[in-house]
């Protein structure tokens, strides 16, 4: 172990004395990174943020410089950033020992810190490295000049390099072209000259071992999580990359690896930029909160909608800093309007509604939302929510303005379901892909602040950003495509970073095909797409408090009749409601042909959930909501769930107001109060024979639990006034 330990030391000292010429003076003191930017954009904050990180001395040419470059995006340029170069270097050129890097900035972080750069430097035993890459741009008739290569990437990029002072400086005092001429084409017809080649002892990192370019070589590359930081792999070469670059088509893959890229999210910390540029507005008195436009799409039909448009209401944010504007595209939806007008109006004073009878195309409306918000100097967010958006969480709107992003929304998805509103990553059509860290972001499994090429149903904007970056943009419109493929493209290209956050619970997205809407009560049938919901408009409120506070919330009346809290008062109103509408109640005769036997021996007036449509929700609640109540209070019984008979009875004095006493056919029964004794009728009940017990007073939208064939023969007691309905199902004949 000692003579392996010494082995070592000796051959890391042999390596220092031989390369002792250049590593004496490779200092991160006598390291300067230089970039240019004309703005300071999201991606510009980012690299920044990753320099500061590793204590990086950057130095930044051209801030607040009208950029005459070109659209290097789309062609040749750049041109300008040479001439900034020249400029900065002439200040240098008599320092030998100063290692100056130049990078871009927008597209480009560092993945790791100035020793480990000048280690690397000092290895590749070259005066001036420039990075490399797969394409020959933007001359391919040069490529066949370039020196061949074993293993590697052969063509110059000019987004990265890095040499000593005097070299670089005398490479770039060669400058003397427009700002709009190519600058990649500059170093390269200097690399590719011999004698210039030799003179300034230039070479390329072909194996990215310090400048990873992403294009062509996206497939090459790996996140490597290490503890408490994040690395990126290059596996074609075994390289850890120091400067990361998101060149030509790459931005996003480059935005998904930032994501991790150095500490941005690591195993050990979790999120590490998520707190950085927090702002706070706990202490803001209401009428000095941000003006946030606040724009509502309802472009189809959707379920849970009064609760949708009352959420609106209980936002924990002053209305009075509210703008409102509604686009309501669907008929059906006009009542909802309507009822929450009528209610809320006094709220939203300045409220803008425009409903189906404008004809407006969804791209149209959206646009008119976010123009009203551009052209008021005072709009400071922009705040879009369609109605298939759940956001039950009041903060939604402050705590997205705490992250103090351009763009931003809260991470939501469908109940259970990886269907979200935000995209990964984008397959080269511009449609959805997954990322790799998909599913762990929607479950939660990695929480954070995630920058992300597609956002949809409801995100945040910054005032500021659409009045001056999209001032010009058509964020939506754009002949038969999507308007939010639109919208994000749009600000993909303006280089505008969009985020998603799940450091918080904000809700979820409802689903809504198969809605029916010419049901009454549509919403009853929602309890497979949208359980949650369903649960909260029709569940009792204290239906689960059952299971934590059972001597509160469960009553036993009479021997082995359990009484509990089943359904709201919603669920009890819309059942009679759709009976009384389906208008087909039976006469209350033996004879029964909706029956297999075709005969009833004890009939009552009822209508029968399969009358309605209703069957298959019914055996759902039974199994989501009934079982569990079962099991916990007849321990030992599994029941199978199952049910034929499931109706509701009307009782009336004129009509049917009692029912003879008779055992049911069933294991157990449940009987559901589906109105009130007081208001709705008098009289009523019911009476277990066997232990003489009566329930005078039942309550709405409790149920009764109690064995069926065998011990509770049992009586319904005469209804005396007005109507009485029941819910009742027969489980486990
Ligand atoms: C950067 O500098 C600060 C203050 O000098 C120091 O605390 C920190 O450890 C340095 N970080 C790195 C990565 O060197
Ligand atoms: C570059 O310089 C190093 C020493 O600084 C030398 O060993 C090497 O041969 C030179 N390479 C070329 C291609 O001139
Ligand atoms: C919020 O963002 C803006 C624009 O990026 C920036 O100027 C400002 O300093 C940020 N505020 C805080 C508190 O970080
Ligand atoms: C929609 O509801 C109507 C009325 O209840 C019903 O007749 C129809 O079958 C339903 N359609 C679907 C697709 O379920
Ligand atoms: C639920 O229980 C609480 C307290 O036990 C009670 O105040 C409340 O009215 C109950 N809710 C309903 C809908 O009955």
């Amino acid at each position: 172990m000692s003579s392996f330990r010494f082995f070592c030391i000796v051959a890391l000292a042999c390596f220092l004395s031989s390369a002792r010429a250049e590593q004496r003076r490779l200092s991160p003191d006598n390291l300067l990174v230089l970039t240019a930017a004309t703005e300071d954009t999201d991606g510009f904050k980012r690299f920044l943020r990753t320099a500061r990180e590793f204590n990086y001395s950057v130095k930044v040419l051209g801030l607040g410089e009208d950029w005459k470059g070109g659209d290097v995006a789309r062609t040749v340029g750049g041109g300008q950033k040479v001439r900034w170069l020249k400029k900065e270097l002439l200040k240098h050129s008599e320092k030998k020992d100063l290692v100056i890097m130049f990078v871009d900035s927008y597209d480009v972080i560092f993945a790791s810190g100035p020793e480990e750069l000048l280690f690397k430097f000092s290895r590749l035993g070259h005066r001036v490295v420039f990075s490399a890459e797969g394409f020959c741009w933007p001359d391919q008739r040069l490529a066949s000049k370039y020196p061949e290569v074993q293993s590697g990437k052969r063509y110059l990029n000019s987004g990265g390099f890095i040499g000593f002072a005097p070299d670089l400086g005398a490479i770039v005092q060669q400058w003397k072209f427009k700002d709009n001429d190519d600058d990649q084409l500059f170093y390269t017809r200097i690399y590719l000259d011999k004698n210039q080649r030799t003179k300034f002892n230039m070479t390329l990192d072909h194996r990215s071992r310090i400048f990873q370019n992403l294009n062509g070589a996206i497939d090459e590359v790996v996140l490597k999580f290490e503890r408490a930081k994040v690395r990126v792999r290059n596996v074609a070469y075994d390289t850890l990359p120091v400067i990361i670059h998101g060149n030509g088509p790459t931005k996003l893959q480059l935005n998904y690896l930032a994501n991790y890229v150095p500490t941005a999210w690591t195993y050990e910390n979790g999120c590490g930029n998520c707190d950085l540029d927090l702002v706070f507005f706990n202490d803001i008195p209401d009428e000095e909160m941000p003006l946030v436009y606040v724009a509502v799409f309802i472009e189809h039909p959707t379920p849970f909608m009064e609760e949708f448009l009352d959420r609106l209401t209980t936002l924990n944010y002053p209305s009075s800093r509210l703008r409102l504007f509604i686009h309501n595209n669907v008929v059906y939806h006009e009542r909802h309007i309507q009822r929450f007008w009528e209610r809320h109006r006094s709220l939203f004073p300045d409220a803008v509604l425009v409903g189906p009878e404008e004809n407006l195309q969804e791209d149209k409306a959206r646009t008119m939302a976010v123009e009203a918000c551009k052209k008021d100097p005072d709009c400071d967010y922009f705040f879009s929510i369609d109605s298939d958006v759940a956001l039950t969480n009041p903060d939604t709107l402050r705590i997205l303005m705490e992250e103090n992003k351009s763009v931003i929304a809260p991470m939501l998805s469908k109940h259970g379901k990886l269907w979200s509103n935000f995209w990964g990553a984008l397959s080269p059509e511009g449609f959805y892909s997954r990322s790799e860290d998909y599913i762990e972001i929607v479950q939660g499994k990695r929480i954070g602040l995630w920058n992300v090429p597609y956002l949809t149903q409801t995100y945040l904007i910054k005032g500021s950003v659409l009045r001056s970056k999209l001032s010009q943009v058509s964020l939506y419109v754009n002949e038969g495509m999507d308007p939010d493929m639109v919208f994000c493209s749009s600000i993909r290209d303006q280089g505008i970073f969009m985020y998603v956050s799940n450091r918080d619970e904000f809700g979820r997205l409802v689903a809504s095909t198969n809605f029916n809407t010419s049901r009454l009560h549509p919403d009853m049938w929602q309890i497979f797409d949208n359980p949650v919901d369903w649960k909260e408009k029709y569940i009792h409120e204290n239906y689960s408090r059952i299971f934590e506070d059972e001597k509160n919330f469960v009553e036993q009346p009479c021997p082995d009749v359990y009484w509990f809290p089943a359904f709201s008062e919603k669920m009890c109103d819309h059942l009679v409601e759709t009976m009384e509408d389906h208008g087909e109640w039976s006469g209350g005769n033996h004879k029964d042909e909706r029956l297999a036997g075709g005969y009833e021996n004890v009939p009552t007036v009822d209508t029968h959930m399969n009358q309605i449509g209703f069957e298959k929700e019914w055996l759902k609640f039974l199994k989501e909501y009934i079982v569990p109540v079962t099991e916990k209070l007849y321990p030992g019984y599994y029941p199978k769930a199952q049910a034929i008979m499931n109706f509701v009875v009307r009782y009336r004095p004129d009509e049917q107001p009692s029912l003879r006493p008779h055992h049911d056919s069933s294991t157990f029964t449940i009987n559901i109060a589906l109105n009130s004794k007081g208001i709705d009728y008098e009289g009523g009940g019911c009476r277990f024979l066997r232990y003489d017990c009566k329930v005078e007073s039942p309550r709405k939208g409790w149920s009764f639990m109690h064995p069926g064939r065998l011990t509770h023969y049992h009586e319904g007691l005469p209804t005396t006034k007005g109507t009485r309905y029941i819910m009742v199902s027969f489980v486990d004949p």
